[in-house]
């Protein structure tokens, strides 16, 4: 077995600013060793360490999907020592990436179901993986109804907006974009925060699962949506961001209780999570 401490080497192929503060960047890897991709195969949900060298590695959802090939990619928002690195290089830089790490979302048991997606800023990143794979289509067949909620604080912090206004005109994926407030007069999505637009939004937890990514407070106020929807918490999916290090249920810094959230998870239902100590 390859030693799971090791990452592989990656060049940086293309970086894109996907916000007007210019805080959140996407890097495209490409993997520098053949057979390198092949043996970092992942599905949506999962994460990977990004490793600086000299500077440290952090833990960040993959947000390309594996029906992407050729690349992977990740999109990191500038916060503190190890991502203000990776914002400082440059396209062609060679850096590593250890993983796939994690869970991914319960996608043999989503099969069959209608699909809501609710995402708040950018924590999107695992949801857009997990969008382009159920609109390949190889995999479209295989989900039935496809409805997104995503919101930001401003139009300007949205994430992936030439692929948000790709999905708004297919007939194939019901797309809900809000921001909380803006000045914009030509802004033509939703205002509000995201539990609102939801329960707005969404009218059935028929035969429906819920994918919830995003900041603490979107997770707390949405989630007694869903449950008032009708929703029942096996139905309704998280995923956690603890604090990591090593990513692979060795160094003990992440534990929720008996769980490693980054080999047990990040990935949970909500009936999990009940069972768990209240902190996540
Ligand atoms: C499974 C998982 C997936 C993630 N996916 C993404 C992603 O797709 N994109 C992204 O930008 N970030 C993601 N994160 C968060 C990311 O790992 C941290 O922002 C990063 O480790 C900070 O590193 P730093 O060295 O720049 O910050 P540091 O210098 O270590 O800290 C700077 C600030 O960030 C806070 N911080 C550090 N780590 C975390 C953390 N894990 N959660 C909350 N606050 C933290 C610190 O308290 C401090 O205030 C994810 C985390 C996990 C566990
Ligand atoms: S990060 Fe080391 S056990 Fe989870």
């Amino acid at each position: 077995m390859d030693n799971p401490y090791l990452p592989y080497p990656v060049r940086i192929e293309r970086i894109v600013t996907e916000t007007e503060d210019r805080n959140l960047k996407t890097f495209r890897f490409v993997f520098l060793n053949e057979g390198d991709e092949e043996k970092f195969a992942y599905t949506p949900g999962q994460f990977a360490e990004l490793s600086v060298a000299g500077k440290g590695e952090i833990p960040i959802g993959i947000a390309s999907s594996p029906t992407e090939k050729g690349f992977v990619s990740f999109t990191v928002n500038k916060v503190g020592v190890v991502t203000t690195h990776l914002h400082n290089m440059k396209e062609g830089d060679v850096m590593g990436i250890r993983g796939p790490l994690g869970n991914c979302y319960p996608w043999e048991r989503m099969e069959g179901s209608n699909i809501v997606i609710i995402g708040g800023g950018f924590a999107f990143t695992t949801l857009r993986s997990s969008i382009i794979y159920m609109l390949d289509p190889e995999n479209r067949d295989k989900f039935k109804d496809i409805s997104v909620v995503y919101g930001a604080r401003g139009p300007g912090l949205l994430l992936y907006r030439d692929e948000l206004a790709a999905w708004e005109k297919r007939d194939d994926i019901n797309m809900h974009i809000t921001v909380d407030r803006t000045e914009d007069p030509d802004w033509k999505y939703n205002v509000g925060f995201v539990p609102a637009v939801t329960e707005q939004k969404i009218t059935s937890a028929e035969n429906a699962i819920a994918i919830v990514c995003g900041p603490p407070i979107m997770i707390k106020f949405t989630q007694p949506v869903l449950e008032k929807l009708g929703f029942p918490p096996e139905n309704i999916i998280l995923s956690l961001e603890n604090r990591m290090k090593c990513g692979i249920g060795m160094c003990g810094r992440c534990n929720l209780g008996d769980q490693f959230v980054c080999k047990d998870g990040p990935v949970f239902t909500l009936a999990q999570l009940k069972t768990m100590p209240p902190e996540y």
